[in-house]
This record gives structure tokens, C-alpha cells and sequence, in this order.
């Protein structure tokens, strides 16, 4: 949506992935502190988001749809004022349906008194859920909220939750700031290396749908997986340009993904200004080349050697990127840097090759040395 919000993906956190619908104000305060104090809000995790779970299951005969005040006692403007006070920003939940999800009111036929509230109580994001629709279509369901939020005068940025249904990339640039391309990534039990690897397959070829103001969304960030899988999940999310939306219980990170999701060029590839999302540009059995053009000619490169259960060798496996399969000259003089390690590996020409853990990726960024016309930095 073209509004000045989401020129880059969003960043933050949710609540549903860690906690489902047991949320309240102690547990929003506690993770929000976390956010501050590991450096994850300053590397630019800055939006807090309430899943499903925070509202009543009833609304009031005409009125718009109220806080569950047992468990948010403060109320959601107080939270709002908190956490703009800390430099976060606040984003609910609600449903293109009759009931949400988890079975709380939802907003169908309710979007205009809903946005605006959410609007009077400083609300800055709202992610809507698909569940108990009515034979609407999606994009009629969705964008009546988008025309409701847009009346209310204040940017909250709309992030559709159809789970892909619909191919709502088509027309999704029209309606929100990003949609999703996929099933949840966790279904009640803990998201596996599975789940990662068919949440990215099914974004795969729709980076050109993406760009500033609205992005493919394929589910949350997970800390469940090998340490080796951790990397690979983050740096492809950075690359296919998915917002970076945190959906573990900070309170339980370990410190290794911790410093994983504070990568800086990692981050830096997934927020970088030109806002082109990377895609697969190369596959051969389990052996992937995802890519990704950046500001200034350079190119964002993710090596993945993602291994198939079926495969009995579970091991490294040398690759080698041509520079054909990213668009580069193959006389092209090219600096490599590894951004996970954030050190050049040196000076390149036409080609490079390098061990992948089984699972697991190298995530570079190439820089022509000299200016070759289309390559050149602006
Ligand atoms: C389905 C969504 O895909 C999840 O991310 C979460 O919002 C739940 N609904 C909440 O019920």
C-alpha cells in the first residue's frame, strides 16, 4: 500500500507463535524490556504485536471491539504510551470474519468503528486474520478494513494474514504493506526445518510481486531449529525480503540466536533502500543459489545446500556460484564478503566455490571493483 509506510520490511515482534492466546500485559512489558536490553529493538525490531488473544469474545451491541481487561487491567492506549515512550510501536490483531482464530470478536461488517478506534488508541499495525469468513472474496474482506484505516487519517501499517489464499501477491500491493504467501510456519507444535523449507518454497518466484510499501510475508522467525538451520532460515527471510517479525518467547533465546537475529548485514540485506526481493535464481537437486540486487549494483547472494530427508548423505557439500546465475558479466572483477562472518573473503572473477553445511547457507554480498556500466554505484 502506498502510504509511506513499509518502504522497507517490517521488524519486530509477535506475540502468537511463543504464547497463542495466553498473553497479558505482564508478558508484553517483560518481552518488550527484552526487546530493549539484547539490542534486538536498536538493530530495528521495533514493532510489539498482539496476536490473537488480546481482545473480548463479545462486543458491545454497536460499539467497537474492547481490550480483555482482566488481562490488559492498563488497557491498550496505556500500553500504546508505554511503548512509544521506549521507541516501540504497537500492533493488533483482528479478522476479516466472524470470530477470530482462536474464536475472539473479529471486525467483518465492524471495520469502520474497529480502525478507529484502534486509530484513537495509537494502534501503529494491524494484522488480519482469514479465519470464519463469509463467501466474500479476500480482497473485498480485506479491503474494506484497508478504506476503514484509511479514514481514520492515522498510518497504521496492514499486514493480511489470507494464508496465501487467493494469490493475494497479485493485488496485494493495492490493499496492505504485506501479505502472506503462506500456512503458518507452526501449527501447535514447534515449526521444524520442514516447515521453514515449505514456507520458502512456496514464496519462491514471487519476489516480483514484492517491493516498498508491500511485501511476500512467509511467517514468523523461529528459534526451534539446529543452529546451522537458524542461519539459514534468517539470512533467506532477510533475502526474500519477509518482514523480520520475531515469534519466540525472548525470555527463552538462546544467546547464539540471539546474535543471529542481530546479524547487522544480514538485517542490512533485508532493509536495503532499493527494496528489490531476492528469489531462487539457480537449483540442482538440493543445491540452491537465492539472489537479491542492491543498492548500488551490488548483489545480496544466498548459497543454500538445503538437503532433502529422503537424500541418506546428510553432509557439506562444495558449490559453486557462476556469476551468470546472478547477472554478472563473467569477466566481472568482483569483491566477495561473507555477511554473516562480516569479512571480505577476497577478490573474485567469474565464479566461487565453497563448502555448505548440509542445512545450511552462505550469505554473501559482491561488489563489482570497478564501475561496468548498469553495475555501477549510484
Ligand atoms: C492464523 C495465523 O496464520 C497465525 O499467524 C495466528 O495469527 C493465528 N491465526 C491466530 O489465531
Amino acid at each position: 500500500l502506498d502510504n509511506g509506510l513499509a518502504r522497507t520490511p517490517p521488524m519486530g515482534y509477535n506475540t502468537w507463535n511463543a504464547f497463542h492466546e495466553e498473553i497479558d500485559e505482564k508478558m508484553v512489558r517483560e518481552s518488550a524490556e527484552i526487546l530493549i536490553s539484547s539490542g534486538l529493538a536498536a538493530a530495528g525490531y521495533n514493532y510489539f504485536n498482539l496476536d490473537d488473544g488480546w481482545n473480548m469474545k463479545t462486543r458491545g451491541v454497536e460499539g467497537p471491539m474492547a481490550v480483555n481487561s482482566t488481562r490488559f487491567p492498563s488497557g491498550i492506549p496505556a500500553l500504546a504510551d508505554w511503548l512509544h515512550s521506549k521507541g516501540l510501536k504497537l500492533g493488533v490483531y483482528s479478522d476479516a470474519g466472524s470470530m477470530t482464530c482462536a474464536r475472539f470478536a473479529a471486525s467483518l461488517g465492524h471495520e469502520k468503528e474497529d480502525a478507529k478506534v484502534f486509530a484513537e488508541w495509537g494502534v501503529d499495525f494491524l494484522k488480519y486474520d482469514n479465519c470464519f469468513a463469509t463467501p466474500m472474496s479476500v480482497r473485498a474482506r480485506y479491503e474494506a478494513m484497508r478504506d476503514a484505516l484509511n479514514a481514520t487519517g492515522r498510518p497504521m501499517l496492514f499486514s493480511m494474514c489470507e494464508w496465501g489464499v487467493s494469490s493475494p501477491w497479485v493485488y496485494g500491493h493495492e490493499v496492505g504493506h504485506a501479505w502472506r504467501t503462506t500456512k503458518d510456519i507452526s501449527m501447535e507444535i514447534e515449526a521444524t526445518w520442514a516447515d521453514v523449507v515449505e514456507n520458502l518454497d512456496e514464496t519462491a518466484g514471487l519476489a516480483r510481486f514484492a517491493g516498498p510499501g508491500g511485501w511476500n510475508d512467509a511467517d514468523m522467525l523461529e528459534a526451534t531449529l539446529t543452529y546451522t538451520e537458524q542461519r539459514s532460515h534468517f539470512a533467506l527471510w532477510a533475502l526474500i525480503k519477509s518482514p523480520l517479525l520475531i515469534g519466540a518467547d525472548l525470555r527463552k533465546l538462546k544467546k547464539e540466536d540471539l546474535l543471529l537475529l542481530k546479524s547487522r548485514e544480514i538485517i542490512a540485506i533485508n532493509q536495503d533502500p532499493l527494496g528489490v526481493a531476492g528469489d531462487r535464481v539457480w537449483k540442482q537437486g538440493p543445491y540452491e543459489v537465492w539472489a537479491a540486487p542492491l543498492l548500488g549494483g551490488a548483489r545480496a547472494v544466498v548459497m543454500f545446500n538445503r538437503h532433502v530427508a529422503s537424500e541418506e548423505k546428510f553432509e557439506e557439500h562444495n558449490m559453486t556460484l557462476h556469476w551468470s546465475m546472478i547477472g554478472y558479466p563473467v569477466d566481472m572483477q568482483v569483491v566477495v564478503r561473507d555477511l554473516y562472518k562480516e569479512r571480505d573473503l577476497g577478490r573474485y572473477t567469474g565464479e566461487l566455490t565453497e563448502l555448505v553445511d548440509a542445512h545450511g547457507v552462505l550469505a554473501l554480498k559482491l561488489s563489482p571493483v570497478r564501475c561496468v556500466p548498469v553495475f555501477c554505484p549510484l
